[in-house]
C-alpha cells in the first residue's frame, strides 16, 4: 500500500484535477449499479406481474419504493421504463466520457512534468555523471520509463478508484439482499487475490530486467547508428546485426516472461467466478422457488456477484501495472535524486574579468575512487595576456587539466584560482562567460548555420554573427551552402568537412569574445588547405585573450609565451622551446615526432 502512495506523490500539484477525476468516476460508477438495479422491476413487475420480494430488511426509502413499484400496473411501469432507461444511460456515459477525460489529462500532464524534470535534472547534473551512466540508459529513462508510468497513473489509478467503488458497490448491494450469501464473497476474493499479488510482485522483478534489456538496445542502436562508419570500416555488420539480434531476443524473451503471467490471470479467474456462480445457483434457487426471493432480485443479487469479479481481476491488473510503474519509478528517481557533485555555492561570489592570473596550485585528480591518479601534484600559472601551451602524449591527462579551470570537475586536492578567487567560490555565470572553449571534437547541433554559431548568444544580429564567421574563414564556405546562413547543418543537415566544422566552432568562440580562451586542438590531421584556414582562424581568434592551448600545432607552440610538458600527469618540464629542447627529453622527442613533422 505504501508503494501506491509513492506514485501518488506524483499527483502533486494537480490535485484538485485529481478530486474532480474521481468525483466523476464516482457518479458514473454508482450508475452502473443502478443500470443493473433496473432488472428487478423489468423483471418480476412488467414481464412476470409479480411483487417484488426482498428478503432482508431494509432502510424504509428503500422499502417504501418497493412497495410504490408494486402497486403499478405493468402497463403503466412498462410505458415509464424505456424513459429511465435511457435516461441513466445518457448520465452515465456523459460522466464517463468527463472522466476519461479528465484523467487523461491528468496523467498527460504528469508525464509532462515527469519528463521535463528528469531533462532538466540531466542538464544540472555534472559531468562526471555522464562518463558513469550510457546515453541509452538515460534516454530509455525519459521515453520508456515515463511511459510505463504514464500507463500506471492513466489506467491504474483510474481503476484502482473506479474498480474498487465497484466492489463496494456490489458488494453493498448483494448484501442488502441476502447477507447470508453474500458472504460467500470473501471466499471469493482471497482465491483470486491472493495468487495474483504474487504475480504482481514476479512481474515488477521482470519488469526491472525488461528495462535494462531495452537500456542495452538503445545503447547499442546509439552506438551503431552513430558509428555506422566505423562498422562499415571494419566489415562488422554481420557482428553488428547478430550482437542486435542477440539483445532483442532477450529483450523478447523476458517479454514473453512477463505476458505469460498476465495472460494466465483471466482464465483462472474466470473458472473461480464460474465456479462461484454455480454454488450461488444451487443455494439460492431453492429459496426462489420457495418463493422467499423474487427472480427480479435474485437476478439482481446474481449479478451483483458476477460483477464483482471483473472489478477484482482489472484490480489485479492494476497491481501488476503499478508494480512495474514502481520498478520504473525507483529508475526515475535514481536520476532525480542523483547528487550534483560540482554545485555552485549559495553564497558564490561574481569574478570579475581576469586581470591578474589563473593558477593551478598542487592539484591532483581523478575521476573516479576506484580509477588511477589522473593528474598529480599540478602547479602552473597562466597570467592576462599570455599564450600558454600543454603538449604531451595522448591520455597523460591534457584535457583533464584544461577541464579544471571552467570548473567541468573539481579537484581531489588543490585548488583552481582566477586572480586569487577559488573557482568554487565563484558563481558559474561569471565563471564560464569569460572563457570560450574549442573542444578537441566539433560539436554541432541540428540547426541552422547562424544557431551553431549564435549558440549561448541568442540576441548577436547577423552582421556580428557574419564578422565572427569571416574571422574565423568560414564565411566564404557558408555562403556557398544551399540556404547559407540558414542552412541545416548536423546529423540531419548538410554535411560538413571536418576542417568546416572546426571553423564554425572557432567562430562560435569568437562571437562569444571571451577573455580566456581554452584550445583544445584536434589532433586529427586536416588537408593543408584546410589546415591553413583552421589555423589563421584559430590565430585571429587568440589575439588579444589568455590563451591555454593544447597544442598539436608547431604553430601554436611557436606562438606560446610558456610550453608546459606533462606526462602521466604531472608537469616534468616548463619553460620556452628552446629551453626544453635542451632540458626536456621527452619535449625533445615530441617535438621530433609530432612538431617538426607538421612543420
Ligand atoms: N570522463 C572520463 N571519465 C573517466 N576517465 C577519463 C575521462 N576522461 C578521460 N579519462 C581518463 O583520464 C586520462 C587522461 O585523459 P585526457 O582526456 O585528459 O588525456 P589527454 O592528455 O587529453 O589525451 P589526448 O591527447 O589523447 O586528448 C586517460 O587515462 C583517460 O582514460
Ligand atoms: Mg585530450
Amino acid at each position: 500500500m505504501r508503494n501506491y502512495f509513492k506514485l501518488l506523490k506524483f499527483l502533486k500539484g494537480h490535485t484538485r484535477l485529481f478530486s474532480v477525476a474521481v468525483v466523476t468516476m464516482l457518479i458514473s460508477s454508482f450508475f452502473e449499479g443502478f443500470q443493473l438495479s433496473l432488472l428487478v422491476p423489468m423483471t418480476d413487475r412488467i414481464f412476470n406481474n409479480k411483487p417484488i420480494v426482498i428478503p432482508n430488511k431494509l432502510p424504509a426509502f428503500i422499502t417504501g419504493f418497493v412497495d410504490r413499484l408494486n402497486s403499478m400496473t405493468p402497463e403503466a411501469l412498462f410505458t415509464v421504463f424505456p424513459v429511465v432507461v435511457i435516461l441513466a444511460l445518457l448520465v452515465k456515459n456523459l460522466f464517463v466520457f468527463c472522466y476519461q477525460y479528465l484523467m487523461s489529462d491528468l496523467s498527460q500532464a504528469v508525464m509532462r512534468d515527469i519528463r521535463y524534470r528528469l531533462y532538466a535534472k540531466i542538464q544540472d547534473l555534472s559531468l562526471d555523471y555522464f562518463s558513469k551512466k550510457r546515453t541509452g540508459e538515460l534516454i530509455s529513462r525519459i521515453t520508456h520509463d515515463v511511459n510505463v508510468v504514464e500507463n500506471a497513473v492513466s489506467y491504474g489509478l483510474t481503476d484502482l478508484f473506479r474498480q474498487s467503488f465497484m466492489i463496494v458497490l456490489f458488494v453493498v448491494i448483494a448484501f442488502s439482499i441476502y447477507p447470508k450469501a453474500a458472504f460467500l464473497m470473501f471466499v471469493v476474493f482471497p482465491i483470486i487475490g491472493i495468487p495474483m499479488a504474487r504475480i504482481g510482485r514476479r512481474l515488477r522483478k521482470i519488469s526491472k530486467g525488461t528495462q535494462e534489456k531495452m537500456a542495452d538496445i538503445n545503447t547499442l542502436l546509439i552506438e551503431t547508428i552513430s558509428g555506422i562508419k566505423l562498422v562499415k570500416a571494419f566489415g562488422t555488420e554481420q557482428y553488428e546485426k547478430d550482437r542486435f539480434k542477440a539483445k532483442n531476443h532477450d529483450y523478447y524473451k523476458l517479454r514473453m516472461k512477463s505476458i505469460k503471467r498476465l495472460v494466465v490471470i483471466p482464465p483462472i479467474t474466470e473458472m473461480f467466478g464460474a465456479l462461484c456462480g454455480v454454488a450461488v445457483i444451487l443455494w439460492m434457487g431453492k429459496v426462489v422457488m420457495s418463493g422467499g426471493l423474487s427472480f427480479g432480485v435474485f437476478i439482481l443479487f446474481f449479478g451483483s456477484i458476477m460483477s464483482i469479479i471483473s472489478p477484482i481481476k482489472k484490480l489485479g491488473n492494476v497491481h501488476a501495472l503499478i508494480q512495474q510503474a514502481l520498478a520504473a519509478n525507483e529508475r526515475i528517481y535514481d536520476v532525480l535524486d542523483a547528487q550534483v557533485t560540482v554545485k555552485e555555492k549559495p553564497d558564490a561570489i561574481v569574478v570579475g574579468e581576469l586581470k591578474g592570473s589563473i593558477r593551478l596550485k598542487d592539484v591532483d585528480f581523478h575521476y573516479a575512487e576506484d580509477s588511477g591518479i589522473v593528474l598529480k601534484n599540478i602547479n602552473l600559472e597562466v597570467r592576462k595576456g599570455e599564450i600558454v601551451a600543454i603538449v604531451g602524449p595522448t591520455g597523460t591527462g591534457k584535457t583533464t587539466l584544461v577541464n579544471l579551470i571552467p570548473r567541468f570537475y573539481d579537484p581531489l586536492k588543490g585548488v583552481v584560482t582566477i586572480d586569487g578567487v577559488d573557482v568554487r567560490d565563484a558563481t558559474f555565470q561569471s565563471l564560464r562567460k569569460q572563457i570560450g572553449i574549442v573542444t578537441q571534437e566539433t560539436i554541432l547541433f541540428n540547426d541552422t548555420v547562424r544557431a551553431n554559431i549564435a549558440y549561448g548568444y541568442p540576441e548577436a544580429n547577423d552582421k556580428q554573427i557574419q564578422a565572427a564567421a569571416e574571422m574565423a574563414f568560414a564565411h566564404q564556405f557558408i555562403v556557398k551552402m544551399p540556404n547559407g546562413y540558414n542552412t541545416l547543418i548536423g546529423d540531419r543537415g548538410f554535411r560538413l568537412s571536418g576542417g568546416e566544422k572546426q571553423r564554425i566552432a572557432i567562430a562560435r568562440a569568437i562571437l562569444k569574445n571571451p577573455p580566456i580562451l581554452i584550445l583544445d586542438e584536434a589532433t586529427s590531421q586536416l588537408d593543408s588547405e584546410s589546415e591553413r584556414y583552421v589555423q589563421e582562424a584559430l590565430d585571429l581568434l587568440m589575439k588579444g585573450r589568455t590563451v591555454i592551448a593544447i597544442a598539436h600545432r608547431l604553430s601554436t607552440i611557436q606562438k606560446a609565451d610558456k610550453i608546459v610538458v606533462l606526462e602521466h600527469g604531472r608537469i616534468i618540464g616548463q619553460g620556452g622551446h628552446e629551453e626544453l629542447l635542451k632540458t626536456c627529453p621527452l619535449y625533445n622527442k615530441l617535438y621530433s615526432l609530432q612538431f617538426s613533422m607538421s612543420a
